[in-house]
């Protein structure tokens, strides 16, 4: 237990200044994520006839609202009992934000055109498409050039924020505590600069940011198959006072590490966008890379088995962005696909629009 962590269990005041102010941040986050979708909203029906959506019963708002305050709960009991530090829950690059906020709007004209027009295959002439896997090669979320540019990895994170109304990151921070308990129980006599953790799909490193102020000394990794969006990572990890992690550019059906190398791994929003046999070679790899023992956690959008309520909603998602593996997803049987890897799944469970299943190699 942190310095922090042992100041709020003590001083209750303190603990109610500092758990509002975190609700505050989050709120005011919310009511701005909403304020932008509606105006973008508004002028995009301007301009394009309107997407035909599922209609969404009124309970379901209740439902959310009620979900996000659970998450914000959650969050923040993991973060005064000290499985991450509560300076995590402040962590906003503002600065980053608005600089980046105009480039977004700058950007929206382009995603628009590509949506009503039903491109979601549309590069620029100067990304470079060879060495990829073709179902790689996607617009997802219509973004330009996909992932494959540097400013695609300079807006990702702005958009996804946005999209989930500021909570994208309460939401990865929800594999932290079983990940922690699982190496723990697992390998209770390895020294923390001994345990070796990989986050697969890593993308721009928010991950790999909150693994490292969880595991301050273990030694991280991080695969993706985009260099943009390592770079990007590169950049935001750079500036942790701690190690830098690994970052490798690789397709993670097929992973350069020797088998048994790490005693954790984490898989955060990557399997709803790969097709089912991309979903099981990746398992597979996760498997063979993860030492006996090991934990596995992943974190990705919530499916109907789940949320049946909220199907419309993701049916929604998949009609307003660009997700062409989504439909699938949402009714893939991910427990036993994770079992056919030879993982046991141990715990699987939903917070605000993500689900989450950890399973250990036996
Ligand atoms: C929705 S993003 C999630 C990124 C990150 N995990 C996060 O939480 O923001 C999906 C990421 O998976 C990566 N990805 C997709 N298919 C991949 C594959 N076969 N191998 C490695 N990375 C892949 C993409 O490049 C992208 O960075």
């Amino acid at each position: 237990m942190t310095l922090v962590s042992n100041a709020l269990q003590q001083f209750p005041l303190l603990e109610a200044w500092v758990n509002q102010s975190y609700r505050g941040l989050q709120w005011s986050k919310g009511y701005f994520s909403l304020l932008h979708r509606t105006v973008a909203g508004r002028i995009e029906e301007l301009l394009y006839p309107s997407f035909p959506t599922e209609p969404l019963h009124p309970d379901l708002l209740r439902q959310l609202q009620q979900r996000v305050e659970d998450l914000l709960d959650q969050d923040w009991q993991d973060a005064k009992a000290g499985v991450y530090p509560v300076d995590l829950l402040f962590e906003e690059a503002w600065d980053e934000f608005f600089q980046s906020y105009p480039r977004l709007w700058a950007d929206l004209p382009r995603a628009w055109q590509r949506a009503h027009g039903q491109r979601g295959q549309d590069f620029d002439p100067e990304i470079d498409l060879t060495d990829y896997p073709p179902y790689y090669l996607q617009n997802f979320h219509y973004q330009t050039n996909g992932y494959l540019s540097d400013e695609s990895a300079q807006l990702y994170d702005h958009q996804v924020e946005l999209l989930f109304g500021g909570k994208a990151d309460a939401m990865r921070r929800r594999i932290l505590s079983p990940l922690k308990q699982g190496l723990q129980q697992a390998f209770p006599d390895l020294s923390p600069r001994q345990v070796r953790i990989l986050d697969v799909g890593c993308g721009t490193g928010q991950t790999l940011k909150q693994l490292r102020a969880c595991f301050p000394e273990a030694q991280l990794h991080g695969v993706d198959l985009s260099m943009a969006y390592l770079r990007k990572a590169n950049q935001r990890l750079s500036h942790q006072s701690q190690t830098l992690p690994q970052l490798i550019a690789a397709n993670a059906e097929q992973m350069p590490f020797a088998p048994s190398t790490f005693q954790g791994l984490s898989v955060v929003f990557v399997f709803h966008e790969l097709p089912g046999p991309a979903r099981q070679a990746v398992l597979a790899e996760c498997h063979r890379v993860l030492q006996p023992g090991g934990t596995l956690v992943i974190c990705d959008s919530i499916q109907e088995q789940d949320s049946p309520d909220f199907l419309p909603m993701m049916l929604n998602f998949a009609t307003r962005f660009h997700e062409p593996y989504y439909r699938h997803y949402v009714q893939d049987d991910l427990t036993a696909r994770i079992t056919q890897a030879g993982f046991t799944v141990i715990e699987t469970s939903v917070h605000f629009l993500s689900k989450f299943i950890v399973a250990q190699r036996l």
